[in-house]
């Protein structure tokens, strides 16, 4: 299994803050956004990692990351999106880099408190399809639904007037390799972006996908108010495990 992290977009909802550097730069506590992706894919024992980053400060990422060594990692994989062309047009640039192995993608400001290793231990067995982690909230127009029968997920809407559940689809999604010739068929959005929430929806229709629920705390640091969350709930954990609880 290899490792994606998207770290591209323009970060628009975090301006002026993003006006001059990239979203995934931003502090988190006491590290860049970015650390913690990565942090979250070592953890769960992924060792080969492709961050896809763009815009004008990609060179920004060599310079922090450098090849991986705080991570206990021996070298990185980078990759460049030109434009703006939205989450699953950024994945689709991991097609050379995963070379027909199954992949677990991981959006750069997606931050967590747990572990996600069991979660790819099941869908190393699982052995083909799609697996999405969800997270019960209470802001679920925010994001990607799950609409859930019985044991199944049979439907993803993006970011829904009216939700028909309560269950955000996190930025964490394990892929087998037929997840790039999804990629290839989409068509744009109406805001003019290739969706994650389409390539799902394929495997969804397909039939393989499964789904499972993130324990602990999780958040995306995308706006203001989230990414001060964000920063809480780090400072909060670092601070609860300073005291030894
Ligand atoms: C993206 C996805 C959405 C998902 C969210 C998780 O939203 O499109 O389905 O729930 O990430 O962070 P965006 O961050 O692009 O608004």
């Amino acid at each position: 299994m290899k490792g994606v992290v998207l770290a591209g977009g323009v970060g628009s909802r975090l301006s002026p803050l993003t006006r001059v550097t990239n979203k995934h730069l931003l502090p988190i506590f006491d590290k860049p956004m970015i650390y913690y992706p990565i942090q979250t894919l070592v953890d769960a024992g992924i060792r080969d990692i492709l961050i896809v980053t763009g815009g004008r400060n990609a060179g920004d990422f060599l310079r922090l990351l450098a090849n991986g060594k705080e991570f206990g990692l021996r070298y990185l994989n980078y990759a460049y999106q030109e434009g703006e062309g939205g989450i699953a047009e950024a994945l689709a640039l991991a097609e050379p880099f995963a070379e027909h192995d199954s992949v677990c993608v991981i959006l750069g400001d997606n931050i967590i408190e747990g572990s996600i290793r069991k979660a790819v231990e099941n869908f190393t067995e699982q052995g083909k399809g799609a697996k999405v982690l969800l997270k019960e909230v209470t802001d679920a127009e925010r994001f990607g639904v799950a609409e859930i029968r019985g044991s199944n997920i049979v439907g993803i809407e993006e970011k829904p007037k009216h939700p028909k559940s309560n269950y955000a689809v996190t930025g964490i999604y394990l892929y087998d390799s037929s997840v790039f010739r999804k990629c290839r068929s989409l068509e744009p959005s109406a805001r003019g972006e290739l969706e994650i929430t389409d390539v799902n929806n394929a495997y969804i229709r397909e039939g393989t996908m499964t789904y499972e629920f993130l324990e602990g705390w999780w958040t995306d640091a995308g706006t203001f108010e989230s990414l001060r969350r964000a920063t809480n709930l780090v400072a909060g954990s670092a601070e609860r495990s300073t005291q030894g609880d």
